[in-house]
């Protein structure tokens, strides 16, 4: 019998917006039933449906909410749970390789959740596991279910997510949660206000993914707006050919930010790249939201806060962020059942694959002598991992331009310059058209490298 594979979530991209609508139907009837998050202590009862399941968090760096939450949920859901919260107390300190650890602890459990400092280290953890895998956040990739978390904030105050304009503010560069949120708000029809402290803009593989997957528009706010916080404006259409009817840059402006929904912000993520230098950093406080525009908007932050968001407001009615805390148990119940299949009509199939999987060509250089990602924090460049990765990437095309990049199976971060050379004739080829038209099969006979002078030094000419 051949097996299907397992539903793992490594990104907000492994859900279809079906079942992101499925999980917040199970969250809300978890609240109708067990209680308002509110008046937590009356969440007094749980349920049975994970009796005799047992969930593992493996948590590689610190968590409050992410990790308790999850934990919550399972008991709440009648299962148990096993913990690994310190990597110090496992044998990571010994210098296991988290691909050995996932499948051990594989045997133990039935789901894991895992949190870690590399960039795609959920999507190696899901490749080695034999059971589903959920990403609480790998390095400043994606954080999907603080993404469900914040979606169903919003949706809680909001009618539709389709035409909100949502502004984005703080490090756009190092937060994982604004990862996962920017795409979940681009495929929800939501449009986007960036406002980044300068040099932690959002990463150009996201930047391209909004605009050439999700169907974003993107442009920079006109001198003549006068508004010198807002980096850029991304409008979300309802339908690909409407993007010829977007109007100029000043309507759009004038468009997105007249009336702003709501305000997302996060701390500086100085783990990330420590030292980074970085232009004055956005303050959510009373003075930022003394504008019109602001009157009716949300405050949004993942938390923890750490001086970018003032606690003046905690009292203020646009206060969201501890309501979106609040929603992390019910979330997290909700989709451990679908995950585990615990509620018949509401589980995630096990063969479906997910919102966008990036469609193009695979590429795999198991040997290892070609082209290494490029984000020197992707779990390939991890030592523990030695041999465990490989050269992994998908050749994406890019419709709004000639190039085809090449994207990291594991962080997502996308190469755009490389060359092809050929296993056969041991010569690099300089055909892009042909290479970027290439098919999986057609890639097994090509070692791609950085550029020509790394494809001679490996003996290709
Ligand atoms: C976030 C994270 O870990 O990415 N925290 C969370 O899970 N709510 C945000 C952060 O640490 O700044």
């Amino acid at each position: 019998m051949q097996m299907t594979p397992l539903r793992h979530i490594a990104s907000i991209n492994d859900l279809t917006n079906d079942e992101i609508a499925a999980v917040f139907d199970t969250a809300q009837s978890f609240l109708d039933t067990l209680g308002d998050p509110h008046f937590s202590h009356r969440i007094a009862r749980g349920t049975e449906l994970a009796n005799g399941m047992m969930l593992a968090t493996l948590f590689h760096e610190p968590s409050t909410r992410t990790r308790l939450s999850f934990e919550s949920a399972m008991n709440r859901l009648g299962g148990r749970v096993i913990t690994s919260a310190d990597p110090a107390t496992s044998s990571t300190a010994k210098g296991e390789s988290l691909a050995d650890s996932v499948r051990v602890v594989s045997n133990y459990a039935d789901l894991i959740v895992i949190r870690h400092p590399c960039d795609g280290a959920a999507r190696l953890a899901a490749e080695y596991a034999h059971i589903p895998v959920i990403n609480g956040g790998d390095g400043a990739h994606e954080h999907p279910t603080q993404t469900l978390c914040d979606l169903f904030t919003l949706k809680k105050k909001n009618a539709s997510l389709r035409g909100l304009n949502i502004a984005i503010a703080g490090d756009l560069r190092g937060s994982r949660t604004i990862h996962s949120f920017v795409y979940a708000l681009a495929r929800f029809g939501a449009n986007l206000v960036l406002m980044p402290a300068k040099g932690l803009e959002l990463p150009a593989h996201v930047d391209r993914r909004l605009r050439d997957e999700f169907r974003c528009t993107m442009a920079k706010p006109p001198a003549e707006a006068g508004e010198t916080n807002v980096d850029a404006l991304y409008i979300t259409a309802k339908e690909p050919h409407q993007l010829s009817l977007i109007p100029e840059a000043l309507d759009i402006h004038v468009k997105l930010t007249s009336r702003i929904d709501a305000v997302y912000v996060t701390r500086f993520q100085k783990e990330r790249e420590p030292g980074r230098n970085y232009g004055a950093y956005p303050t959510v406080d009373a003075e930022f939201l003394k504008d019109a525009k602001y009157a009716k908007a949300s405050v949004m932050h993942p938390l923890p806060r750490v001086g970018e968001l003032a606690h003046a407001l905690d009292s203020d009615a646009r206060a969201s962020y501890f309501e979106q805390a609040s929603y992390g148990v019910p979330i997290r119940m909700a989709l451990i059942a679908a995950t585990l299949g615990l509620l018949k009509d509401k589980s995630l199939a096990r063969f479906t694959g997910g919102f966008a999987p990036a469609k193009g060509a695979h590429y795999e250089d198991a040997a290892r002598i070609g082209l290494r990602c490029r984000n020197p924090n992707c779990i390939t460049h991890d030592p523990l991992e030695g041999s465990t990765t490989r050269n992994l990437f998908t050749l994406v095309p890019a419709p709004t331009s000639s190039k085809a990049v090449l994207r990291c199976h594991y962080c997502e971060t996308d190469i755009e310059t490389y060359v092809a050379a050929h296993k056969g004739d041991k010569k690099v080829h300089h055909d892009q058209e042909a290479i970027h038209n290439m098919t999986t099969k057609d890639l097994t006979q090509f070692v791609m490298f950085a550029d020509d002078a790394a494809a001679s030094e490996a003996g290709f000419a």
